[in-house]
């Protein structure tokens, strides 16, 4: 995983006025808000005798509690007092909980997950979205966050592992694909599938962009996807690293068509189950895939369809070097 990024880790609902624990980024993080609604992120872990703070409570709508000893942290993660020392006595400054910044939009919440002197900018999202209504499901696969993405970005294996959804037609070879960047962090990818006709395909140099309300895939460094279907139609994805085998796919549809909320509700309850059915027909292979991680150097064989995980690759890769962490 890669250090000082914005993740998607949650969405806005799950954190509330009370403490949640879970595990993101192979760490156990508590998340609360504080008086001013503002969702905080710490280390879920007491540096007085390391208990879950998760299993405390939250003073005053400022301060958290450890359950073991009471010990009270305020939002910045200092500790504001150690009962057994009395409330006037001195807190030495070694007792604080390592915190995370946060970002909070479109119903989900980031992290920067690294050296809060390291986020110069704010997380990016997709535009245009805040007008359409969504629903979002969660689904986890066992596999690491990089095949899970990979696999969103595979455009040869759609004729074959959904073959009765997505993929009928039989649409097996692959012309390019055009891949394009947006800056430093969004990739384009546009997809020219068809029927073999018998002739080679087409190299993406030889492909253009398609216009702007046209179907396209896009992905935005470190977890974020859209299957940008039309300007009214889109599927998002947040693909939330839990530890190093385990993934938790935030899947979003998002429509613009009905917002009569009873007619939305019959429109979300048709695609929903259909999405989590063609997401589960790639489940069930990508969890097979051997190594767990994937890597820029590694023993795969790769052919011009491949060339969306390449770019991937290349600029994880990047990344991953760039902070220093090799141990993704
Ligand atoms: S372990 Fe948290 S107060 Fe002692
Ligand atoms: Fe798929």
């Amino acid at each position: 995983m890669i250090r000082n990024q914005w993740y998607v880790v949650l969405e806005s609902k799950e954190v509330r006025q009370k403490l949640v624990g879970v595990k993101r980024l192979n760490e156990n993080l508590l998340f609360w808000r504080d008086e001013t609604g503002k969702v905080i992120c710490f280390v879920d872990h007491c540096p007085h005798r390391g208990v879950a703070l998760s299993a405390g409570k939250v003073l005053d709508n400022h301060h958290v509690q450890c359950p073991f000893h009471g010990l009270e942290f305020d939002n910045e993660g200092r500790c504001t007092v150690i009962p057994a020392n009395g409330f006037s006595a001195d807190v030495p400054s070694n007792f604080y909980i390592k915190r995370y910044l946060t970002h909070e939009q479109d119903g989900f919440i980031w992290i920067f997950w690294g050296d809060e002197a390291k986020s110069v900018e704010k997380p990016l999202f997709f535009s245009s979205l805040s007008s359409l209504a969504y629903r979002t499901r969660q689904d986890v696969w066992k596999a690491h966050y990089s095949r899970v993405i990979e696999n969103q970005l595979d455009c040869a294996h759609v004729p074959f592992i959904h073959r009765k959804t997505i993929g009928r037609g039989g649409n097996t070879l692959v012309d390019g694909p055009l891949v394009t960047w947006k800056g430093d962090r969004q990739m384009m990818m546009y997809v020219f599938n068809k029927k073999d006709d018998g002739t080679v395909p087409l190299k993406p140099e030889q492909l253009h962009e398609k216009d702007e309300d046209e179907q396209r895939i896009e992905f935005i460094f470190p977890n974020l996807w859209q299957n940008f279907i039309q300007a009214k139609m889109r599927v998002v994805v947040a693909f939330v690293p839990v530890d190093g085998e385990t993934t938790i796919m935030y899947l979003r549809f998002y429509q613009g068509f009905l917002m009569i909320p009873i007619l939305e509700s019959f429109l979300f309850a048709l695609f929903m189950p259909y999405n989590l059915k063609i997401a589960h027909e790639d489940r069930r292979v990508v969890e097979t895939q051997q190594p767990k991680v994937s890597a820029l150097m590694m023993k795969e064989n790769l052919f011009q369809a491949d060339l969306p995980i390449v770019e991937f690759r290349k600029k994880r890769d990047e990344l991953l070097r760039n902070s220093k962490n090799y141990f993704a």
